[in-house]
């Protein structure tokens, strides 16, 4: 059972509209966590005692530091507490959490790293480890110019921007931006919106490519422990049951023939 850690915060500041950076000193979690995995970060505030699941865009094991990057939702939300944490103070934490994207897959393949708004981030930690072991291709969705974090998937690959209001790259979804370029990939690794993903299993099954998406469930205890977070498979068990799986503790990352979108 992992337990809370309290992280030092090295850093937490603006990169865009909403859209928050923070570093965290935290040694135990940085040697152990791999791409795709997240960690549950608590707002050290009673009236909101959950979690908030986030996955980790940078890992740097050998300083000991991890790297989130998270949109604020709202006012007066837990994501809007975190925001205000500045360098020196702390943040409880718990991780790493979840299974992590099959990097071993990758090798030696032409890969799709697909990521969509806040879905972005873990495919950036992803495309660092993957960058010398497989042909990146990022194909990266935002709403509007505000691309963050397109720069820093350069040095690991191709990059591909779609954005909905047409104002960088293609005008639409990643989907529409695999078709603009004409674009095919032997192994597809996504994050996004549920929308998206719903997408990419149809065209991964339509080109028989092998695909693995990153769900992000509304979670509750973030340890598999309360069932908030179920999501159907396509399994059955032998009373025709369709058998439910946990995104936090099974997931957040299945094959996508695996589950129901
Ligand atoms: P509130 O409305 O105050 O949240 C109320 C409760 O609902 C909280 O317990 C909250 O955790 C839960 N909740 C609400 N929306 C979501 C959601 N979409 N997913 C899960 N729980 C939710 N967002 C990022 O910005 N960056 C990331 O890297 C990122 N990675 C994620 C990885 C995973 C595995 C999952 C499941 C979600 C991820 N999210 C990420 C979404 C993020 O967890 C939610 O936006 C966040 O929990 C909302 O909290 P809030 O305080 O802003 O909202
Ligand atoms: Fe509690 Fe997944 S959030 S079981």
């Amino acid at each position: 059972m992992k337990k809370k850690i309290t992280a030092p915060v090295l850093e937490n500041k603006k990169i865009a509209d909403g859209i928050y950076d923070m570093t965290l000193d935290v040694p135990e979690i940085a040697e152990q966590a791999g791409a795709g995995q997240f960690v549950s970060l608590f707002c050290g505030d009673r009236s909101r005692l959950l979690p908030r699941p986030i996955s980790l865009c940078g890992i740097d094991a050998e300083k000991g530091t991890i790297r989130l990057v998270y949109r604020v939702t709202g006012k007066q939300t837990g994501t809007a507490q975190i925001a205000e944490r500045k360098a020196g103070d702390t943040i409880e934490v718990m991780g790493p959490l979840g299974n992590g994207f099959p990097l071993e897959m990758a090798e030696g393949k032409k890969v799709f790293l697909i990521g969509g708004g806040i879905g972005i981030p873990p495919m950036l930690e992803t495309a660092r480890v993957l960058a010398d072991k497989a042909q990146v291709e990022s194909v990266l969705g935002w709403r509007d110019a505000e691309t963050f974090l397109r720069a820093e998937f350069e040095p690991y690959g191709t990059v591909i921007a779609a954005t909905e209001d047409g104002s960088v790259g293609t005008r639409g979804n990643v989907l529409d931006a695999i078709r603009e370029n004409g674009l095919s990939a032997d192994l597809i690794f996504a994050c996004g919106p549920r929308p998206m993903l719903r997408a990419l299993k149809e065209y991964a099954e339509k080109n028989s490519i092998p695909c693995y998406l990153s769900m992000e469930e509304r979670m509750a205890c973030g340890i598999g422990a309360c069932l908030a977070c179920v999501c159907e498979t396509t399994e059955v068990d032998s009373h025709s049951h369709v058998k439910n799986r946990r995104v936090c503790k099974d997931g957040p990352v299945f094959e996508a023939g695996e589950v129901k979108l």
